[in-house]
C-alpha cells in the first residue's frame, strides 16, 4: 500500500427534506449572502427553486443569483458569477443542481478573492491561495463534485475542457436528497451511472496489488452501482436505488476508493476531449472511452483485469487462462453500458473516423504531452485508443 493522504472534510446531510433546510443551515455557518447558481431551468419546472428561494427568505437571507449554467460548463459565465458576486457582496456560493453548476460554483470562489484571471488557475500559470465556501444541493448523482476537490470548466476559447484538484474545491457542506433525483431524464441517470463507475474503475486499476480493503470497498460500490444502476433507470422514483447511487456517486471520488493506490485518470483526459469539441455529456464520452482503453491496456496489468472481471462483473475465472477471463469483464462492462442505452463508439455519437488524428493531437497538446496508464501513451498510442473506441 502506498502511503496516503485522506481528508474529506464535507458535511453531508443526506435524506429527504434537507433542501427546506438550506437557510437555517447558511446562517449556521455564519454567512448572510448567498449568490445561488444553477442550471438551465430543471431547478425552475421541479419547484426546487421555489423551495430553496422560501428557505433562504425563511432564514432572513437576501441572495444574487446566477442560472443559465450549461452541461460541460463554461468560463464565461463563471466570470459572469465572479462579476456578480462582488458586486452583490454575497459571502458563500451555494450551487443547485448537478455537477456542472457545482464545478461552475467552484470556478466563481476560487474567483472572486483572486485579482487576475481564474483561468491562470486551470492552465497552471498560479495555485490557489484562498477561495470563498461553497455549498450545494445536489440534484443528479454523477459527478461526485459535491465532495471532491475537483473543478472541470471550459474555455471557449479554443475549446479547452481542463480540470483542476485544489483543497479549496471542498464543498463545506452537501445536501443530497435522493427524492430531488427523480426528474432527471432516462439518459442523465444512465450517463451519472457510468461516471461514478469510472471514477471507481479508475482507482481501481492500479498498478499496486498489495490494497485488498481499498479494492474491496471499490468492489462494493461498483457492484451496488451495477445492480442499482438498472433499477434507477427502469423505475425512477425508486427511492432506495436512487439513494444507492447517490450515495456512491459521492464515494467514487471522494478519494475513498483511491486510497493507498497508484492510478491514471487518461479516460477522463480523453473524455473531455470529446466534451470539447463535440459537446458530449461526460457520462457518455467515458462510456465510449472507458472499453477501448481497457482493451488497450488490459495485457499490461491481466490479473488486475481478472480480478476485477470475477469479482465486480460476476465473471467465471479460467484458471488456464487468465486472460480470457480478464477480457470477459471487459466485454462485460461495455454489455452494461449498452444495456443502459449508453453509446460505446465514436461512431454510435456520429463522430467520423477521420477526427482520430485531430483529438489525439489535442490530448496530447501536439505531442508536448504524455501519459502514463501502465505504459507511456504517447499521441501514436491514443490514437490507437480512439480507434479502438470507433
Ligand atoms: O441544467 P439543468 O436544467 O439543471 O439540467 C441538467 C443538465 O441538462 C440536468 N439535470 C440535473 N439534475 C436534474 C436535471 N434534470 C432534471 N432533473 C434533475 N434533478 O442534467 C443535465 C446534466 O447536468 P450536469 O450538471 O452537467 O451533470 P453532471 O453532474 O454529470 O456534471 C457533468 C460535469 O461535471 C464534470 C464533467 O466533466 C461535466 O462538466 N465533472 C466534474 C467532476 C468534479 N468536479 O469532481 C468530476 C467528474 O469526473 C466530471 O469531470
Ligand atoms: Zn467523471
Amino acid at each position: 500500500m502506498n502511503n496516503f493522504e485522506f481528508y474529506t472534510p464535507t458535511h453531508i446531510y443526506f435524506g429527504k427534506g434537507y433542501a427546506d433546510q438550506i437557510g437555517s443551515l447558511i446562517v449556521k455557518y455564519g454567512y448572510h449572502k448567498p449568490l445561488l447558481v444553477y442550471g438551465g431551468g430543471s431547478i425552475k419546472q421541479s419547484g426546487l427553486y421555489n423551495r430553496v428561494i422560501s428557505a433562504l427568505d425563511a432564514a432572513g437571507l437576501s441572495h444574487a443569483e446566477i442560472g443559465g449554467v450549461e452541461p460541460n460548463p463554461k468560463l464565461a459565465l463563471a466570470k459572469e458569477g465572479i462579476r456578480l458576486c462582488r458586486e452583490e457582496g454575497c459571502d458563500v456560493v451555494l450551487a443547485v443542481g448537478g455537477g456542472s453548476t457545482i464545478d461552475t460554483a467552484k470556478v466563481i470562489a476560487l474567483g472572486v478573492p483572486y485579482e487576475a484571471d481564474v483561468w491562470d488557475f486551470w492552465c497552471g500559470k498560479s495555485q490557489p491561495k484562498t477561495a470563498l465556501r461553497t455549498v450545494c444541493i445536489l440534484t443528479i448523482a454523477a459527478a461526485g463534485s459535491e465532495m471532491s476537490q475537483s473543478a472541470v470548466i471550459t474555455n471557449e476559447e479554443g475549446s479547452i475542457k481542463r480540470g483542476i484538484n485544489s483543497e479549496f474545491n471542498r464543498p463545506l457542506f452537501s445536501i443530497m436528497d435522493p427524492e430531488l433525483t427523480y426528474t432527471l431524464p432516462k439518459y442523465q441517470i444512465a450517463c451519472g451511472v457510468v461516471d461514478i463507475m469510472m471514477h471507481t474503475i479508475e482507482r481501481y486499476m492500479t498498478r499496486k496489488s498489495e490494497v485488498e480493503l481499498t479494492d474491496r470497498i471499490a468492489e462494493a460500490l461498483l457492484k451496488t452501482m451495477v445492480h442499482y444502476g438498472p433499477i434507477a433507470y427502469h423505475e425512477p422514483q425508486n427511492y432506495e436505488a436512487r439513494a444507492e447511487i447517490m450515495w456512491a456517486s459521492s464515494l467514487s471520488h471522494n478519494d475513498l476508493t483511491g486510497c493507498g493506490k497508484d492510478y491514471f485518470t487518461i479516460n477522463h483526459k480523453l473524455g473531455h476531449e470529446l466534451s470539447a469539441v463535440y459537446g458530449t455529456a461526460h457520462g457518455a464520452s467515458l462510456s465510449i472511452i472507458l472499453p477501448a482503453w481497457m482493451k488497450y491496456v488490459y495485457k499490461y496489468n491481466i490479473a488486475r483485469f481478472a480480478q476485477f472481471a470475477v469479482r465486480v462483473m460476476g465473471c467465471e475465472y479460467d484458471y488456464a487462462n487468465p486472460e480470457i477471463t480478464a477480457l470477459a469483464g471487459i466485454d462485460a462492462v461495455e454489455t452494461f453500458f449498452h444495456s443502459l442505452d449508453m453509446p460505446v463508439r465514436l461512431s454510435d455519437i456520429g463522430i467520423p473516423e477521420s477526427d482520430i488524428p485531430m483529438l489525439a493531437a489535442r490530448v496530447t497538446a501536439n505531442g508536448a504531452n504524455t501519459f502514463e496508464t501502465y505504459i507511456e501513451l504517447t499521441t501514436k498510442e491514443i490514437e490507437e485508443i480512439f480507434r479502438l473506441a470507433y
